[in-house]
């Protein structure tokens, strides 16, 4: 009788409660079959996405029973599907290492820039792989042209890869930065936009921002502000690490210049992969920072303009279409409303059951992201953070509070363990 592993048993529950009938799409070949992505034959209206449909997500992906993972804002479990791939892939490399074997691998990165590209609404043409959204940040920070006597905007919430690099760049260039700041409890996404719209000055070329911040877990209204520097002749960039793979994006609809992601985050796609999105029409101002073998001043594609970063590993590459093909089974808008859910179950959890607790995160969905920050009063966020791992095997961060940031492999119940460890700890 031939051996199934836990995962492809796993696997396989899970496309049979999904409905689907096929086990092809996310079946892992011997050895790397570089077929492109087609749509996966799953039938979105048929879901109700229950308890019992998000138990069935929660078992593919390897989380122990005595663990609750809560910390999607710095890193995600890739599920077994990926996971499968990309170390399929890599037993190949460790077989043959032959020019003539890793052909297939330049065609799966084609293949997942393919799927990027239909995932995020954009052309494939526009798509570019990196190693993580600091690489992407720095190399937009890095290509731009920019001189003595222009400004650029930057939320003052921005991760330092869109923020001190600007300023380091700032330095050696002579531009100004100006920072801007949002209220601490916004309540409208006019609010937001305010302050943005009040720093702009005819010298002004680009403004960039994080979508959802990883510390407050504020939610700027992209499309607003990318409609804001669009009728102003501005670049407009959007840091995504916070946003791909925990919203229903669609970069066209945002209208944005660039944006920039991590797969190993949200996107729950394998380790140390990013993506590099720059709208077709703004290749020409961008400079490329790194160049390395294959790269041409001919080439018109963002990944082989801007993301010949020399030897990588072919094994996350082409694995990543996989990631896609995991999202498209479940639905990205499923998976974005599971992200609200949670968290708003979280947050009228912890108001009803510890009111002392105090919130960094706006309550309205419409103002936040997967992220919800809070600070028990008189209590150090990192010794709570630590007790909660150590003595209850929750895994949140200590970010200007304690920064929970729940996935679609979390459960309601496992809300309901955070919001009772919380209960202890607070006294
Ligand atoms: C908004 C934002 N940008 C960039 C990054 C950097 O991501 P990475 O470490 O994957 O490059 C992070 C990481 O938390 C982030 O939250």
């Amino acid at each position: 009788m031939k051996f199934k592993s836990t995962s492809q048993n796993a696997r396989r529950n899970f496309l049979k409660n999904l409905g689907t009938g096929s086990l092809a799409a996310l079946s892992i070949p011997a050895i790397w079959n570089p077929e492109p992505v087609v749509a996966m034959p799953v039938h979105h209206s048929s879901m109700l996405p229950d308890e019992k449909f998000w138990t069935q997500i929660k078992k593919q992906f390897a989380i122990p029973p005595n663990l609750i993972m809560m910390n999607a804002a710095n890193l995600c479990p890739a599920p077994f599907s990926v996971n499968e791939k990309v170390t399929g892939i890599m037993s190949g490399l460790s077989k043959d290492v032959s020019f003539q074997y890793r052909k297939q691998f330049t065609e799966g990165r084609k293949n997942s820039i393919a799927a990027l590209a239909e995932y995020t609404g954009v052309g494939a043409d526009e798509i570019g792989i990196t190693r993580n959204t600091s690489e992407s940040n720095n190399i937009i920070v890095n290509g731009l042209d920019l001189k003595t006597g222009d400004e650029i905007i930057l939320w003052d919430q921005n991760h330092p890869s869109n923020g001190i690099a600007w300023e380091e760049r700032a330095k050696r260039y002579g531009f100004k930065v100006k920072k801007v700041t949002v209220p601490e409890n916004p309540k409208s996404q006019e609010e937001l936009v305010k302050p943005f719209r009040e720093a702009i000055t005819p010298q002004t070329k680009l403004i960039a921002f994080s979508h959802i911040s990883n510390t407050s877990g504020i939610a700027l209204p992209a499309k607003l502000l990318c409609e804001l520097a669009g009728t102003k002749n501005i670049l407009s960039f959007v840091d995504g690490a916070q946003s791909l793979g925990s919203t229903d994006l669609d970069l066209k609809s945002m209208g944005c210049d660039f944006y920039t992601g991590s797969t190993h985050k949200w996107f729950m796609g394998p380790l140390e992969n990013g993506i590099l999105y720059i709208k077709k029409d703004k290749m020409p101002q961008l400079w490329p920072n790194i160049i390395s073998v294959g790269w041409k001043d001919s080439s018109n594609t963002v990944d082989e303009k801007y993301c010949a970063l020399g030897q990588r590993n072919e094994a996350t590459l082409a694995g990543l279409i996989e990631t896609v093909n995991f999202h498209k089974t479940i639905g990205k808008a499923n998976v974005a409303n599971r992200v609200v859910q949670l968290n708003d179950y979280l947050k009228e959890q912890i108001r009803t059951k510890i009111p002392a607790i105090t919130f960094l995160t706006p309550i309205s969905p419409e103002l936040s992201g997967g992220i919800t920050n809070i600070n028990l009063p008189g209590k150090k966020p990192a010794e709570i953070s630590q007790k909660l791992y150590d003595l209850h095997g929750i895994a949140t961060a200590p970010t200007g509070g304690i920064r929970i940031a729940p996935h679609i492999y979390n459960s309601l119940s496992d809300i309901d363990k955070l919001v009772s460890a919380l209960q202890t700890l607070a006294v």
